[in-house]
């Protein structure tokens, strides 16, 4: 008779968690297999703490979101006193609470101008859906309701709504849902390190923008609503696009007419060192989506900034928007992602991301370039990828894509770092709290894992 194991002990989460819980993005049956989950149970600072007591550092923030580090007491503190005051009241029907209205009116004055209208949702899934819908109703009030399709890019990641999912460019996501759902079309995105062949990274960069231009001009400009983007396609395997690229989608956008709508989720609040990435590439964008570290995943909180072009006719001419989740504007999320800014400002979490940590991640990370199966290192500011390849010359892949980049996963691991790996690409993106100590050890423990990744694979 085999027996039970105590409730709260490792073995019985694991057994429990395996009987019951569907993870997200998760082969469970794989999971069972490999023999369960990693339980977390704490976490301070970038380190996590598992209930075996093995301690990690985290150098994804969580899922890029935890921006200010673990172990905030003035983010707990924020929740007690509101949850104290008022855990929960909606925003719709003609009412507010004072915590979604500050937060509106913070988010209106940081965010870059012309964006002055808030929708609060709680990921950024819901932010991108609320983008289509509102882009929609725009549209149509425009008197142009041929104005539907979407024009995205391959690997991008806009969620795992049916609609974000659309938006999104992972052929695995579309292949189990019947997706792109009518009105989603794929370009190719800004991508040199794989699509640019002979091409320089500026000649690339506007090879990829004119995909943005081609794709409007087969449909009609008058049959696309918008054009949406990643700053920095985070999931797809931080591509951090030619510095040609943006300016001229954006020049390509207002020529014709479509909505530039630009998903910061991973890139806002400081992430690449500017505070909007919008803001280092000189963009305008009609609208926004927001998550992530707007909070610092303390709680979840979305915000979808809607520029006055789009705000003016949804107010003036559009009635009552039929849309909204039972969680928008929550005043304890919203108390929390006020103390998350204050800590930002605070401690100049986004210039120091800008003058120091990133500039030393990006110091550290050029040491790996020469190693054997290292293609590329790309960083700016906290958000970083290095490509694993077997062919550095011709930027060559591995055969069986991913299962090298798993391996090396595995090795950070062993470790003691939390990376992930997109196909053979290992992506980071610490919390910005993080001090380049910590930068040191993360790059420290990389450089082991390549290490013997490279001997597995016969080139070490
Ligand atoms: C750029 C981007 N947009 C949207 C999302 C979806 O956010 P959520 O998981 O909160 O729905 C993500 C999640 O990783 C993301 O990276």
């Amino acid at each position: 008779m085999t027996s039970t194991p105590a409730r709260n002990t490792t073995t019985w989460w694991r057994e429990s968690d395996l009987r019951h819980h569907m993870h997200p993005f998760t082969d469970t049956k794989g999971l069972a297999e490999a023999g369960g989950a990693r339980i977390i149970t704490a976490a301070e600072g970038v380190t996590l703490t598992d209930s075996e007591g093995a301690k990690f550092l985290d150098g994804m923030a969580g899922l890029w979101c935890v921006t200010v580090g673990y172990g905030r007491k003035a983010l707990a503190e924020a929740a007690y006193e509101q949850m104290m005051e008022l855990p929960y009241y909606n925003t719709f029907f003609n009412t507010a609470t004072p915590s979604s209205v500050e937060l509106a009116e913070k988010l209106a004055e940081i965010t870059p101008d012309g964006l002055n209208h808030v929708f609060f949702g709680s990921s950024g899934s819901e932010a991108n859906d609320t983008i289509v819908r509102a882009v929609r109703h725009f549209w149509n009030l425009e008197g142009k309701p041929g104005k539907k399709t979407f024009i995205s890019r391959t690997h991008a990641y806009h969620g795992s709504t049916m609609a974000s999912a659309s938006l999104g460019g992972l052929a695995a996501m579309h292949g189990q849902a019947d997706l792109p759902l009518p009105g989603f079309v794929h370009i190719m995105p800004p991508y040199w390190y794989d699509f640019g062949g002979d091409l320089s990274p500026e000649a690339f960069g506007l090879k990829a923008a004119q995909a943005v231009e081609d794709k409007i001009l087969e449909l009609g400009a008058d049959n696309v609503a918008g054009f949406i983007g990643e700053p920095i396609q985070g999931a797809g395997a931080v591509i951090i696009p030619p510095e040609t690229y943006w300016p001229e989608v954006q020049r390509i956008c207002t020529k014709h007419d479509v909505l530039l709508i630009v998903d910061e989720v991973i890139c806002g609040f400081g992430r690449t060192g500017h505070l909007f990435a919008s803001e280092y590439y000189g963009l305008k964008p009609d609208l926004m989506a927001l998550a992530k570290g707007i909070t610092s995943g303390y709680l979840p909180l979305s915000a979808v900034m809607i520029g006055d072009r789009v705000a003016d006719t949804l107010i003036s001419k559009g009635g009552e928007f039929y849309h909204g989740f039972t969680y928008s504007g929550h005043p304890v999320a919203c108390a929390v992602a006020l103390a998350n800014l204050k800590i930002i400002e605070d401690e100049n979490l986004v210039q120091r991301t800008h003058d120091e940590t990133g500039p030393h991640l990006a110091k550290r990370l050029a040491e790996l370039a020469d190693h054997p199966i290292v293609g590329e290192v790309r960083s700016l500011g906290l958000i970083a990828a290095v490509e694993i390849v077997k062919d550095k010359a011709n930027r060559g892949h591995f055969d069986d894509l991913g299962a090298t980049g798993t391996r090396c996963r595995k090795h950070c691991l062993e470790g003691g770092l939390i990376l992930r790996s997109v196909r053979d690409t290992m992506v980071m993106s610490p919390a910005l709290s993080i001090t380049t100590a910590e930068i040191d050890r993360m790059i420290d423990i990389l450089h082991r894992a390549l290490d013997r990744t490279a001997k597995d694979v016969g080139m070490g």
